[in-house]
């Protein structure tokens, strides 16, 4: 537990990270990215869980990074806060991410959420890169996983005038998985990340990887590297009890081997 990110394990194999500085609309200053970056650690390192949930509270995600804590900084200031070491942390992170998002997620709380494989999103969220508004620019790939996630036009405009869109917006760009009532974001999250949890998690960290990896790949890459990880799935335990299982006309049991 940290001060201002709360960990939990919740269902069987679901383990949730919540920040909680309200005070501040939950900004992520240099405290807020190390906890987080420790969660993950912990989590990333305890077989029990298998797919993570991230999520603000009730009323935001998070309003980016922490402006009071870099206004006066110099480049050399920035270059030097270990930021990055923290969202490195969440980008290698190999197990399903799936973001409750409630509220406002602006700039690195956006940017945040993109960092998950999974969004959903309260119909009252709004989401948005305001960087340019106060003289900067994404700083935690907003840039490129925004234009890769909804195209250059819906991207340019977002990035460019700094305005937020809302959740069903978002939906419509194809920046969010799935937009539900505000009070039930979160347990829809549960209930998403439960579901992979039971799934086996071998090929839940295979899928993961070869989508991420796959963006950036010629298809003929990625394609190969499909199929040799589709031929490795043959090695594992999970593959027998699953194909077993749905034989025997009985609920699998996947254990991860
Ligand atoms: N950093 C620091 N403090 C913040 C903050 C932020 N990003 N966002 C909000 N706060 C603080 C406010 O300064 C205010 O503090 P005081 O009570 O001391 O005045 C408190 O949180 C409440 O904020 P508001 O009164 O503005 O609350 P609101 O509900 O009316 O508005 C909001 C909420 C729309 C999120 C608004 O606060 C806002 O626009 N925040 C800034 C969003 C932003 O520009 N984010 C980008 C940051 S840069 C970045 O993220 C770089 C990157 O890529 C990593």
């Amino acid at each position: 537990m940290g001060e201002f990110v709360k960990t939990s394990l919740e269902q069987a194999g679901v383990g949730l990270i919540r920040f909680d500085r309200p005070e501040a609309r939950n900004a992520l200053n240099e405290v807020v990215r190390g906890e987080l970056a420790a969660a993950f650690e912990q989590f990333g390192a305890d077989d029990a869980v298998r797919c993570v949930v991230l999520a603000g509270t009730d009323k935001v995600f998070a309003a980016g990074a922490d402006i009071k804590a870099m206004a006066e900084a110099s480049a050399e200031d920035m270059a030097n806060t270990g930021g990055e070491a923290a969202w490195q942390v969440i980008r290698r992170f190999a197990k399903p991410i799936v973001a409750a998002v409630n509220g406002w997620a602006l700039g690195g709380g956006c940017e945040l959420a993109m960092h998950a494989d999974i969004i959903v999103a309260g119909e009252g969220a709004k989401f948005g890169q305001p960087e340019i508004r106060v003289g900067i620019i994404p700083g935690a790939g907003g840039t490129q996983r925004l234009t890769r996630a909804v195209g250059k036009f819906k991207a340019m405009q977002m990035l460019l005038t700094g305005e937020p869109v809302s959740a069903a917006d978002a939906s419509a760009m194809g920046l969010v998985s799935e937009v539900v009532a505000d009070d039930q974001a979160l347990a829809r999250a549960l209930e998403i990340a439960s579901r992979i949890a039971r799934l086996p998690p071998i090929a839940a960290r295979e899928i993961k990887r070869l989508v991420l990896s796959g963006v950036d790949k010629p298809l003929d890459d990625g394609l190969i590297d499909e199929r040799r990880t589709f031929v490795s799935m043959f090695d594992t335990e999970d593959q027998k009890e699953g194909m077993r299982a749905f034989i025997e006309k009985r609920r699998p049991d996947f254990k991860g081997k």
